[in-house]
């Protein structure tokens, strides 16, 4: 069988690119680690609350996307990174992609702009971004207290585990 060329792809053929040219290896290295992470996260905690492999798939997106300014910039996690990255992500890679709707680009784009917003509940898209980025940040140091131990992340863990 020929292998599909996915959403997926086309916006990875996009960020990889802008990954590639963190010219910092620290946070080069972040970025993969991180940022791959969430996308990866974010695409099996949606399959596993009954979404399409589709909406699996913008969650990966949305998920490799959420802080990539963050890293180009070597910038602190600021309390307005997410609106920051959001804009970044429409200007540098939502604006490019052909094969998506508006609908798709709008939750890419709302996903990465609410994904601080960790203390609230809001849309149900978002919160797999959230809970996404809440569980990488534990699963890459499972033995280390300061973010296994957040409500947010033993919530996700109970549902995944
Ligand atoms: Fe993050």
């Amino acid at each position: 069988m020929e292998r599909q060329y996915t959403k997926l792809d086309e916006a990875r053929n996009i960020i990889d690119p802008l990954i590639k040219e963190i010219r910092d290896e620290e946070s080069k290295r972040g970025a993969y680690v991180h940022l791959y992470g969430v996308g990866l996260l974010a695409s099996l905690i949606a399959l596993k609350r009954g979404y399409t492999r589709e909406i699996a798939e913008l969650a990966e997106i949305a998920g490799m996307l959420h802080d990539l300014l963050t890293y180009i910039d070597r910038a602190e996690d600021t309390d307005d990174h997410a609106h920051k990255c959001a804009d970044h992500a429409r200007e540098h890679v939502l604006k490019k992609l052909k094969g998506f709707t508006d609908e798709e680009l709008d939750m890419i784009y709302n996903g990465i702009y609410n994904h601080s917003d960790k203390g609230v509940k809001g849309f149900w898209f978002d919160e797999i971004i959230k809970d996404a980025d809440a569980a990488q940040h534990a699963l890459r140091n499972p033995a280390e207290d300061h973010f296994y131990l957040k409500p947010r992340v033993q919530q996700v863990l109970n549902e995944l585990i």
